[in-house]
């Protein structure tokens, strides 16, 4: 049996063996897949090991940059991200490493949620690992602009420095925001201590503005009721980005992508 497996620490809730048994499930496809717990000190030993016989990872938390140096060659995507979270053996044995995260984003929210990113303006918040590794493939989707803003300016301003040969990109500090924007996306690890980034509530133009909050968890999260409170249009959490660029990096080791809808709904149901 082809082995794969998810790496990260923690690891014990991660969805991606559920996710991933039901793509093979779909497609046919015969392979395990499960979830490995690395010591915080040793992921490369956790790595090696499973590699001996297993043929890909996917790499989450806190190791993607990790992942990164690791790998003997990068897609483009990984490269520009700055993180790995798809790591495949290939026959020589050379390690690929490919970042799905963006793809996953862009993909939930035009193909699943219907919404199109081009020529729209944007808002991403946050300047960390999360927002550098979606930044290239939003900007590929051709909005009018996006804005990364951060609680701590700087950051912001390296990464629209980063990217831009990549698109029309611009950095801000939260205080500097004032116009209503289209969608607004929180790539900020607030939501995982229950915070809310302090940006003003005007920058949602109620019954228009589409918030997108990259966690996900099985209650609205606290920047989503944030938001619905202030009249956006649309609220979506990251369920269906995590599903979406599990797809991608099923792809990238399976050569078929499989459909994502009734997975998707799978998880909606248990969560
Ligand atoms: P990740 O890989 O999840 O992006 P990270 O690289 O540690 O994690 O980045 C965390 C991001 O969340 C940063 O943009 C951080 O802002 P600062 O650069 O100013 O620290 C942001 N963040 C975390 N807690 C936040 C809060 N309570 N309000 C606003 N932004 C917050």
């Amino acid at each position: 049996m082809d082995r794969y497996a998810v790496i990260g620490n923690p690891i014990a809730h991660s969805k991606s063996p559920l996710i991933h048994g039901l793509f093979a499930q779909q497609t046919g496809e015969q392979l395990s897949y499960e979830a490995l717990l690395a010591p915080l000190n040793d992921f490369t030993g956790t790595l090696r090991t499973f590699l001996q016989e297993g043929l890909g990872v996917n790499v989450t938390v806190p190791f993607k940059e990790q992942a990164w140096a690791l790998a003997d060659s990068r897609t483009p995507a990984a490269e520009l991200a700055g993180a790995v979270n798809t790591l495949k053996r290939q026959a020589d044995g050379r390690l690929l490493g490919d970042n799905t995260d963006g793809k996953g984003l862009v993909r939930d929210i035009e193909h699943n949620a219907g919404f199109t990113l081009a020529g729209k303006r944007i808002l991403l918040l946050g300047a960390g690992g999360a927002a550098r590794g979606v930044i290239q493939p939003l900007l590929a989707a051709g909005p009018a602009q996006l804005c990364v803003a951060n609680r701590t300016v700087e950051k912001a301003e390296q990464l629209a420095m980063l990217f831009k040969d990549e698109g029309p990109i611009s950095a801000a500090g939260f205080d500097w925001l004032e116009e209503s924007v289209d969608l607004i996306i929180n790539a900020t690890s607030a939501s995982l201590d229950g915070r809310l980034p302090a940006i003003e509530p005007t920058l949602i133009q109620p019954g228009h503005t589409w918030c997108y909050d990259m966690m996900y968890a099985s209650e609205a999260t606290v920047f989503n009721r944030w938001a619905a409170a202030q009249g956006a249009a649309r609220c979506i959490d990251g369920l269906g980005m995590l599903v979406e660029q599990a797809a991608e990096a099923f792809a990238l080791w399976r050569g078929v992508r499989p459909d994502t809808g009734p997975v998707l709904a799978v998880l909606r149901q248990g969560s």
